[in-house]
């Protein structure tokens, strides 16, 4: 149904984040980045791992919750269990937190730090089952860039 070109994509990031020493700036322009890159979607940030909750990062969006415990909603859950997590229908997921209530489906990619959940990526589209296998497989590569640039 998308056409995102995902190997342009990752070309992108990492020229966006090469040679710029800040982990925040970073993080905004990448999150920029992927919703300007993605169709159809309402919301892309970071939420970092605080202690035992996450806690709301860089984002491009309407306002969002602040922190989320590990193991509540599908940010929490994806950390808690360290695995990605794409949700056709949010309003099917139990304990999800619903920021905006246009959002439908959702994807959230853990991101690491020393082999623990140091955040995620976590993506929102108004369309229900709006993200394919194809996105999933595109998006744990560019966390993967991601981690290996600023988590490490
Ligand atoms: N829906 C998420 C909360 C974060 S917002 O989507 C930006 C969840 O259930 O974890």
């Amino acid at each position: 149904m998308y056409d995102t070109n995902y190997d342009e994509l990752i070309k992108q990031a990492e020229a966006l984040i090469e040679n710029v020493p800040h982990f925040t700036a970073n993080l905004a322009n990448l999150s920029a980045l992927i919703y300007q890159a993605l169709g159809d979607i309402n919301w892309a940030g970071f939420y970092l791992t605080g202690g035992e909750k996450l806690v709301l990062g860089p984002f491009q969006g309407k306002p969002a919750c602040i922190e989320i415990p590990y193991g509540k909603g599908v940010c929490g859950t994806a950390a808690a269990e360290d695995r990605t997590l794409r949700v056709d229908d949010v309003h099917l997921f139990k304990g999800h937190i619903a920021c905006d209530s246009a959002s439908r489906s959702e994807i959230v990619v853990p991101m690491h730090e020393g082999g623990r959940v140091a955040g995620v990526l976590d993506i929102d589209s108004p369309l229900p089952a709006r993200f394919s296998p194809e996105d999933e497989a595109g998006l744990k590569r560019l966390a993967a860039v991601i981690e290996k640039n600023l988590f490490q």
